[in-house]
Parts: C-alpha cells; structure tokens; sequence
C-alpha cells in the first residue's frame, strides 16, 4: 500500500513538474514572439459572445454559395474559430506558430471527434493560402497591413477575407463588402 501511494505521488510531481516546464517553455515563446518577432498575442474570438454575428456570417457565406469550401483561420491559437467552421461543414484549417497552442488545439481535436479541421504549424507569412476560399483573422492592425500583400498577390478572385475588430488599410485592393456587429468583424472580397 505504502509502494503504491508513493508510485502514485511520484506521478502526480512528475505530471506537475511537466506542466510546469510547458509553462515557462510557453512564456518563453511568447515573449521572444511577441517582443523580438512583433507577433500579435494569442487572444481568442469568444464565439460565445459573437454567437449571433457568426450566425449572419454564415447565412452570408452561404448566400454567397461557399458553404462546406475551404477556410483557414492564420494564427489559429487554441483552433475555436476553426471548430466552429469545422462543426458548419467546412474543410477547416488553423495555422499558428505557437507550438504549445497548436498541440492543445490538436487535443481538443481528438477530444471532440472532428474529422475535418487540420492544424499546422507554420508561419501564416510563409503558408501558400492559394487554394483557400475564406480566410479568417484576428491579428493586430501591423500585422494585417503586412500580410495585405500576401493576400492580394497569393488569393483566388473571390475569396473572402474576414477581419476581426481590425479593418485592412482603406487603400487595400480588397474590397470591403460587409461590417457584422457593431465593427467586429469586417468581411472584404478579393
Ligand atoms: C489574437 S490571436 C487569435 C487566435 C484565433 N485566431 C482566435 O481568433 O481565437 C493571434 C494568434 O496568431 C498567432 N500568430 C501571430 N503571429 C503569427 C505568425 N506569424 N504565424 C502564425 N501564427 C501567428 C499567435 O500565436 C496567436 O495565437
């Protein structure tokens, strides 16, 4: 008895110990990501609050007739938009650079029995977004301006790009076709 309780704490430390590196690695790499690499943090869209808004989304999408293509949220985070695609029928991506964020999004993957969402580990600057019909992000407004190339050079025509909170610069060669909410989420067509 006196084996098995010891066998038992000696797991519950080494399980915390784990954690415990996991967290400092995560710090480390968000720092370095943040502050050397100006990288947006990871803050996630609460679908829960913007329930209704992504509910006009994809009536509007549908409408469009993109129902079930293929959408990638770029810096996927924890994957909750690329669930909620997932769960609506679409082929669902995530690319995000941190590793940490991307093996729970897996995780939650497994847990949920999701067959079509996929998630990547890679630099949303350097991924090819060529075959893709609707692209999704929440990334500051530094970042959307530098990827804006990328988007106009590298999308189908037609695509649909939607922004959240942060608008694209109005010189962008995309056009602005929907606001949902009250400015939370800017929907352009390429
Ligand atoms: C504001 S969070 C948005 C998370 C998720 N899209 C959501 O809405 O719940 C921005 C995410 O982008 C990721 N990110 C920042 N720069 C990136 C890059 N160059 N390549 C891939 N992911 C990046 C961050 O790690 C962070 O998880």
């Amino acid at each position: 008895m006196e084996a098995i309780n010891l066998i038992i704490l000696l797991f519950f430390l080494i399980f915390i110990l784990g954690l415990f590196i996991l967290i400092i690695f995560n710090l480390i790499f968000e720092l370095y990501s943040q502050i050397i690499k100006k990288n947006s943090p990871f803050v996630p869209t609460i679908i829960k609050k913007h329930q209704d808004n992504f509910d006009e989304i994809f009536k509007f999408l549908e409408n469009l007739g993109l129902s079930g293509k293929k959408f990638v949220d770029l810096g996927s985070g924890l994957g909750f938009v690329a669930f909620e695609f997932a769960k609506r029928n679409y082929l669902s991506y995530g690319i995000e650079l941190n590793p940490f964020l991307i093996s729970i999004a897996k995780l939650i993957k497994r847990i949920k029995g999701l067959k079509n969402v996929n998630f990547v580990r890679d630099d949303i600057f350097r991924y090819n977004l060529g075959d893709f019909d609707i692209i999704y992000l929440y990334q500051l407004p530094a970042i959307n301006k530098k990827l804006l190339s990328k988007l106009e050079n590298e999308l189908k025509e037609g695509a649909i790009i939607i922004s959240h909170i942060f608008r694209f610069p109005s010189s962008a060669k995309i056009n602005l076709i929907k606001v949902v909410g009250n400015n939370v989420f800017f929907i352009y067509r390429r």
